[in-house]
């Protein structure tokens, strides 16, 4: 398989780079900015591409890549601050400040080159830069320019280096993708051989001969990472995988029924009813971090339960994917560590002395959806919105009880099932209820009520890192509310959170 190694040199487009390079069909990942010219060669890399950056490369100490890697003989690609530390490598010149341009602007083109291969004359790109190059380094000659910069677009064509001031990776930059497609096809000569279909069978080969004749165990949540990656185990080791779904009280109305519908035959899903157990766990519990702590060490018990009773086991698969693992280790103050536990098992490798497989740490979300339908999964539950791991949990404001998660899944029923009746659901990054600790008064008829609030929250998104409330039609929120005040019995008030992240967070606890 042909691989592209993005150099991350701390750019928050980076997973952009790898993802446009992916959607045409190669492999791509993101690697250290300091990797060295054996690693580079010793994973095989077809092209390499240099991210941008928050540093200047004209400060001192500003990381540059190992020029050994420039003497690979591959070819090159350097974005926006990898242009310009290419630039500084090969003995061109920064300028400083002069030039600063951020946002859109209009690209000419000034040179044939196969980069920008039947682009149009004028094309609008994306800017974010405070330096430029003001000197070429010997070999090089100016594509295209911007009205601010001469050298918005630079190449040695013989030695098959390029450099672009510009983001091709962002959608502001009309022609980015083909920008990127030449690179990848007309300069470095790659094979678009990365496709869901090659991605399983690699997969199903290297899990049969790493797992051999041993036993896989896995939580699957009913989400989609954790589903996706059990459907694939499934199919690499049958029945030697151990699915078990545990119903912790804290879902969804009708959660467990729906999957165990979807998936209770595909993975022969060892349904555990643990739901009196977490709810007395949770008892009087108001501290939101409490309940998560709690919930967590529950289920690690559970779950050791559920796998101890069915035989020996040496692996603990997990849903992980790569925007998870992604770690920059620039000094840079570029994308940080994020690395989350998943479901809620981060504790049980060691404490069970179980090798850890994650089969989707190669993709990204929407790679896992692709998967998921190869793979015959329904489209309702590949197309899921979220849910945390702590469940209603964390969206009953105060003390969890029987009767508050009756009543929050009620609401939440109501909202969801209208979302979908709406066509709206695939438009929402993620809806959700949250019950108020606080009760409201209200007349219902001729008598005063004094029941409880639930807040309904929709957010937008592509990575839940920043969100913003969806903007609902009117006459769908009024439905919803009057179906909740309504149905729901113990609730007489609805609102509707308008509050983006940052600074609100999307759940609210
Ligand atoms: P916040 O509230 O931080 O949520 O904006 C971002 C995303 O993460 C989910 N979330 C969780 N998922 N365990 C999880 O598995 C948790 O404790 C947790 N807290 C938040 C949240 O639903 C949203 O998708």
């Amino acid at each position: 398989m042909d691989r592209v190694l993005v150099l991350d040199f701390g750019s928050q487009y980076n997973q952009l780079i790898a993802r446009r390079v992916r959607e045409q069909k190669v492999y791509s990942e993101i690697v250290r900015h300091d990797i060295t010219p054996g690693e580079v060669r010793a994973r095989g890399a077809k092209a390499i591409i240099l991210s941008g950056g928050p540093a200047s490369a004209r400060a001192s100490g500003a990381p540059l890549p190992d020029p050994g890697i420039l003497a690979l003989g591959l070819p090159v690609l350097g974005i926006c601050y990898g242009m310009q530390a290419l630039a500084l490598l090969l003995g061109g010149r920064l300028d400083g400040g002069r030039h600063r341009e951020y946002g859109d602007a209009t690209l000419h083109l000034k040179a044939a080159s196969p980069l920008l291969a039947g682009l149009p004359e004028t094309s609008r790109v994306w800017m974010s830069h405070g330096d430029d190059v003001s000197a070429l380094p010997r070999g090089f000659k100016t594509i295209a320019r911007t009205p601010a910069i001469r050298r918005a677009a630079v190449s040695d064509e013989h030695r098959r280096i390029y450099g672009v001031q510009f983001h091709p990776e962002v959608a502001h930059t009309d022609e980015g993708g083909r920008i990127l497609a030449n690179f990848l096809f007309r300069v470095a000569d790659c094979r678009p051989d990365w496709t869901m279909r090659s991605f399983i069978h690699d997969q199903v080969e290297e899990t049969r001969r790493r797992v051999g004749g041993e036993r896989v165990i896995c939580a699957v949540s009913g989400g989609v990472d954790s589903s996706v990656m059990a459907a694939l185990l499934r199919r690499a080791i049958g029945t030697r995988l151990v699915s078990v779904f545990v119903d912790n009280g804290l879902l969804r109305k009708g959660e467990t029924k729906e999957v165990r519908r979807a998936l209770g035959r595909r993975l022969a899903l060892n349904v555990v009813d643990a739901r009196e157990e977490f709810l007395s766990r949770l008892h009087g519990v108001a501290d939101p971090e409490e309940k998560r702590r709690r919930i967590g060490r529950t289920f690690i018990k559970v779950f050791e339960r559920a796998a101890l009773g069915r035989g020996p086991v040496r692996f603990l698969a997990q849903g992980t994917l790569y925007p998870d693992l992604i770690e920059s280790r620039s000094a840079l103050g570029g994308p940080s560590a994020t690395i989350k536990t998943h479901h809620n098992v981060g504790g049980l490798p060691r404490r069970m002395k179980l090798e850890l497989i994650e089969p989707l740490h190669e993709l990204f979300k929407d790679e896992v959806r692709a998967l998921g339908r190869e793979l015959g999964l329904p489209d309702a539950l590949i197309n899921r919105h979220p849910f945390p791991g702590p469940g209603l949990a964390v969206r009953i404001l105060g003390p969890v009880s029987p009767e508050r998660v009756a009543l929050l899944q009620q609401a939440d029923h109501i909202f969801i099932a209208e979302l979908r009746d709406s066509g709206l659901y695939d438009e929402v990054w993620q809806a959700l209820a949250v019950l108020l600790p606080t009760r409201t008064v209200g007349v219902m008829g001729d008598e005063r009520t004094y029941e409880n609030a639930v807040v309904l929250r929709a957010v937008t998104s592509t990575d839940a890192m920043t969100a913003d409330w969806a903007r609902l039609p009117d006459d769908f929120l009024a439905r919803v509310s009057n179906r909740i005040i309504r149905e729901v019995k113990g609730i007489n008030r609805v609102v509707y959170d308008i509050s983006s992240k940052p600074p609100a967070t999307i759940e609210w606890e």
